[in-house]
C-alpha cells in the first residue's frame, strides 16, 4: 500500500480522478494539503473523510508551517506527494526533505509552456497562440525550479481542430485524468525507477 498526500488549491478534479480511479487496496490518499481553506478540492476531501491540512509559509491560525507539515506527512507514512493544481511554490527545504518523492501534473507538454506564470488558462492561451497542433499533459518530479524536474510521463492530444484555449483545456484535462492515476499506480507497484538520472517506467 502506498500512502500519498495530494496538494491542492482549487477545483480538485485531479484529486477526484485519483480518488475514483486508483485502486484503494494499492493507494491510500492519507492526506490532502491546501493553501486555501475553502475550495472545491478541500470540500471533496472533507466529504470523503480524508484528513485535510492547511499550509502557509506565514504563521496563520489554522495553518501549519512546511516544517510541521513534513513531520505530519512522515507520521502518516506518506511516501509520495502529488501536486494536483497546487499553486504555491514549495520551499526548498521541504523539497530537499522529500527528494524524488514529489510529483506534479502540468497541463502541457514540458519543457514547452512551463515556468513561472504558466498555470491554468495561461498555459492553454500560450499553446493556442503558438498555433501548435498538439498539446498534452506531463507528470514530472518537482525540483526547485518551476516545471523543471525530470519528466516521468507525458501524453499528447490533437488540438488541430479546437476553437480556442478553453477547448484545449478541456481536451488536456481528460488526458490529465488518465495519466496522473496511471503514474501513481505505477509508483505504488514500484515500477518507476530513476536510472542514470532518467526516469524508467517498467
Ligand atoms: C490542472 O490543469 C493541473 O494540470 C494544473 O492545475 C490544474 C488543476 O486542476 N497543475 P484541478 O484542481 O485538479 O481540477
Amino acid at each position: 500500500m502506498l500512502n500519498i498526500a495530494v496538494f491542492v488549491s482549487g477545483r480538485g478534479s485531479n484529486l477526484k480522478s485519483l480518488y475514483n480511479s486508483v485502486p484503494k487496496n494499492k493507494v491510500k490518499i492519507a492526506a490532502v494539503v491546501s493553501n486555501k481553506t475553502t475550495c472545491t478540492a478541500v470540500e471533496f476531501a472533507q466529504q470523503n473523510k480524508i484528513d485535510v491540512f492547511f499550509v502557509s509559509e506565514k504563521i496563520k491560525e489554522g495553518f501549519v508551517s512546511y516544517r510541521q507539515l513534513a513531520d505530519i506527512l512522515e507520521k502518516f507514512n506518506v511516501k509520495l506527494i502529488v501536486l494536483a493544481g497546487f499553486l504555491k511554490k514549495i520551499p526548498d527545504e521541504f523539497i530537499d526533505k522529500f527528494e524524488n518523492k514529489i510529483i506534479n501534473i502540468h497541463p502541457a507538454l514540458l519543457p514547452s509552456f512551463g515556468g513561472k506564470g504558466m498555470y491554468g488558462i495561461n498555459v492553454h492561451k500560450a499553446v493556442w497562440e503558438s498555433k501548435s497542433k498538439v498539446s498534452g499533459a506531463t507528470v514530472h518530479f518537482v525540483d526547485k525550479i518551476y516545471d523543471h524536474g525530470k519528466i516521468i510521463y507525458q501524453k499528447q492530444v490533437d488540438i488541430s481542430n479546437v476553437s480556442g484555449p478553453d477547448d484545449i483545456a478541456a481536451k488536456v484535462l481528460k488526458i490529465e485524468h488518465e495519466i496522473l492515476p496511471y503514474v501513481v499506480l505505477k509508483f505504488s507497484e514500484g515500477k518507476i525507477k530513476l536510472i542514470d538520472d532518467k526516469v524508467i517506467i517498467e
